[in-house]
């Protein structure tokens, strides 16, 4: 983060929405995206048809479940951050019956606790233990985990999600977390062909609007914004030069909104920048983990190099 662009994520939704359309472009932190009803309506853009990345990271999980447990050994624990609804790690919990516990750690306390219940249901010898956080903020395991060997799981790209200096940030802080010896697997999005990038994060009247515009009802509910999401359209670019999707809503025509006591513009055609989705090569993200002290074990990709999944060590860069 530099100075002129605050961490919008360190504040309370409204006054982070206050700072955010006062920056330019106007961008809001995606982690508001992600409250109860977001994280609903974001399973909608994982079951389409364009959205590449769930189907390739299902993929690599399948193929490399067991060359994954092998790695981390009986007895550990696996803590996923951000965990959703819990589908992905299926992959992994079934090709780990010599794990002990599993830790989901999920924003939305609803989706939580219903897809801890639904593990606990089918996985009956597994300590599921939910933890209710923010992940991009500080919390602590070792109460949870003990002296088991971790092995931390973040699926979806949701890194790719972070501004790259606040990624490497975020790897680092992931050290302490997860603690000594500890291994962590990461899903990473990865660069191609714009076209596919392109309808993967455009579907006009889709989930993908869906999930953006409910960001204009969030306002609505918690600090009575009184935004008409029909007054918005919602759209996905590819900046080539920073390697990334940069997801924004457009307001169809001018408007204002009040947000903490201050008003806003909000003039037709400029866009309010709601998700930015970074992709890497194998070799940027290995980089960009060694820089935060994480060393390399195994990347797989899936057979048509969309997607990778990183399994790296905390013993540091070989
Ligand atoms: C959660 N995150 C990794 C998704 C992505 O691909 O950046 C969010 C998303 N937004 C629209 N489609 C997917």
């Amino acid at each position: 983060m530099t100075d002129a662009e605050p961490n919008l994520a360190d504040f309370a939704f409204e006054d982070s929405v206050a700072h955010s359309l006062s920056l330019r472009p106007r961008r809001i932190a995606s982690k508001w995206l992600y409250d109860d009803v977001g994280a609903g309506l974001f399973e909608g853009i994982v079951a389409s048809p364009g959205y590449y990345a769930a189907r390739a990271e299902l993929e690599i999980l399948q193929a490399h479940g067991p060359e994954i447990a092998r790695a981390l050994g009986r007895g550990g624990s696996l803590v996923e951050l951000g965990s959703g609804a819990s589908t992905k790690v299926r992959r992994l919990l079934d090709a780990m019956p010599g794990l002990t516990r599993y830790v989901p750690v999920e924003i939305s306390e609803a989706q939580l606790l219903e897809a801890a219940e639904a593990i606990r249901g089918d996985y009956p010898d597994l300590e599921v233990t939910p933890i209710a956080a923010d992940f991009t903020k500080d919390f602590d395991l070792s109460d949870v985990v003990g002296d088991s060997p971790v092995l931390g799981f973040f699926p979806g790209s949701t890194l790719c999600n972070l501004l790259p200096e606040n990624s490497e940030t975020f790897m680092r802080r992931m050290h302490a977390l997860l603690g000594a010896d500890s291994l962590f697997l990461v899903g990473v999005d990865l660069q191609k062909d714009e076209a596919i990038l392109r309808r993967a994060y455009n579907e006009p009247g889709g989930a993908i609007w869906d999930f953006n515009l409910n960001i204009l009802e969030r306002m609505n509910s918690e600090f009575g914004a009184g935004l008409d999401r029909s007054d918005f359209r919602h759209e996905a670019i590819y900046n080539t030069e920073a390697q990334r999707i940069e997801a924004a809503i457009y307001p169809l025509r001018d408007l204002s909104v009040t947000v903490a006591g201050q008003s806003f513009d909000l003039p037709a055609d400029e866009p309010i920048v709601l998700e930015y989705s970074h992709k890497y090569t194998l070799e940027s993200f290995a980089a960009l983990a060694a820089r935060a002290g994480w060393g390399t074990l195994n990347a797989w990709t899936d057979r048509e190099n969309l997607f990778s999944v990183h399994l790296l060590t905390n013993r540091g860069p070989a």
